[in-house]
């Protein structure tokens, strides 16, 4: 069977969905490879580095044409149209929250799996492709709000004289957030740590940070350990606290999220108002609406002399080792969906199999993205 890995079309993504050494290793499992001219490029892998490792190296065409297409981005209408019927691909797909590209899978035959569509069982985790590209966004994100602070984060004593650490507030401590903590720990700043889930204080402080304790919500962990939605008046209350806090920090990074909804507002206009000149809020919940008022996807507002950025993918600045590990979670994905003599072997009562699906034989096999795209069950 052929796996086929175009290039991203996707402005700015730099990312690839298989690098080389998985193509490596993946080559002893009867799969050839059709890689488009250029796809490795922008996270360091030049063409002859796929050639070596035993893949052909040629057109788009040829690599969409393959059996199975494996991607990073979610497709263009363009790039869905280029797809027949009873062909794999798999991506990210963004299930929950692009109902057209859903339709368009199904109604193309593709038999899809969305890589936010893995679950998030232990047997999983080497293809958590969410958890893989959150590590990095976390780590990025600090390394952005450190450039942007225009300050220190560690303290520094000098002959000029002690300069005091930065004082970094992460909001929300799931992948991402407690990699952010435990970056700006390792650059030297003062961590505190705040998520709705008890069970994220421990880890909070496992790395270093202080678990900013609002006891008065109660755990907010629901099913899968995933945050549930917070009510109207908690939220409020939340925002009220977060405010308090919000006036001490250098820099804000926030990434909280509810999978399939609007990201939780904690930082209002008005607690921005109060911060510090100077400081610095990375949002990283920027594409589901984002965690502070001023947010706007892909930019950067200053307000009061507070600069809110929010950056749209952090993953792809850091592509080299963000398409390692996705590519990792793609390997191992196709280990599973692909039998011993390279053929493809579907078992849809594997629980992995069953809950990445998105689109087989015309239909939307997940539930939540069926009503997503507004389709009946
Ligand atoms: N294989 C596995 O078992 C596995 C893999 C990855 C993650 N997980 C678990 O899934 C959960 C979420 O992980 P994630 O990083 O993908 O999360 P995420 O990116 O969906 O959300 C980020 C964080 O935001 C928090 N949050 C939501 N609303 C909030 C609010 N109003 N205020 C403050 N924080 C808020 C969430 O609790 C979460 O920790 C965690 O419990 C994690 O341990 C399990």
């Amino acid at each position: 069977m052929r796996v086929g890995v175009p290039k991203e079309s996707r402005e700015g993504e730099r990312r690839v969905a298989l690098i080389p050494d998985s193509v490596g290793s993946l080559t002893g499992e009867n799969l050839d490879f059709a890689v488009e001219s250029g796809a490795g490029e922008g996270s360091g892998h030049p063409d002859s580095e796929y050639s070596d490792a035993g893949a052909s190296v040629g057109s788009a065409d040829d690599a969409w044409g393959a059996d199975v297409v494996v991607k990073v981005a979610v497709p263009t209408t363009d790039e869905i149209g280029r797809l027949r019927s009873g062909q794999v691909l798999i991506g990210h797909l963004a299930p929950l929250t692009s109902g057209e590209t859903t339709k368009a899978l199904a109604n193309a035959g593709v038999t899809s799996f969305a890589m936010e569509s893995i679950p998030r069982i232990t047997r999983a985790q080497a293809m958590d492709a969410l958890s893989s590209q959150a590590n990095v966004a976390g780590y990025a994100a600090t390394l952005l709000a450190a450039r942007a602070a225009g300050r220190f984060f560690p303290m520094m004593t000098t002959a000029a004289g002690t300069v005091a650490p930065a004082r970094v507030m992460i909001l929300g401590a799931g992948v991402a957030g407690l990699q952010a903590i435990a970056t700006a720990k390792r650059l030297g700043a003062v961590v505190t740590g705040f998520d709705i889930r008890r069970a994220a204080w421990e880890q909070i402080a496992s790395l270093g940070g202080r678990p900013l304790e609002l006891d008065f919500i109660p755990d907010a962990e629901a099913e899968g350990g995933y945050a549930r939605p917070l009510t109207d008046e908690e939220n409020e209350k939340v925002r009220e606290a977060l405010a308090d806090a919000a006036a001490k920090q250098d820099v804000i990074i926030t990434t909280a999220q509810v999978p399939g909804r609007r990201a939780p507002i904690l930082i209002t206009a008005d607690a921005v108002r109060n911060m510090q000149p100077g400081s610095v809020i990375v949002d990283l919940a920027g594409d589901s609406g984002g965690n502070c008022e001023l947010t706007q996807a892909g930019e950067t507002v200053v307000e009061n002399g507070v600069k809110i950025i929010a950056p749209d993918n952090l993953p792809s600045d850091m592509a080299a080792h963000a398409s390692q590990l996705y590519a990792k979670n793609v390997e191992n994905l196709l280990k599973l969906l692909v039998g011993e003599e390279g053929q493809l072997n579907l078992d849809f009562d594997d629980e992995i199999v069953a809950g990445a699906c998105l689109t087989h034989d015309g239909e939307i096999r997940n539930e939540r993205a069926r009503e997503a795209a507004g389709v009946g069950a």
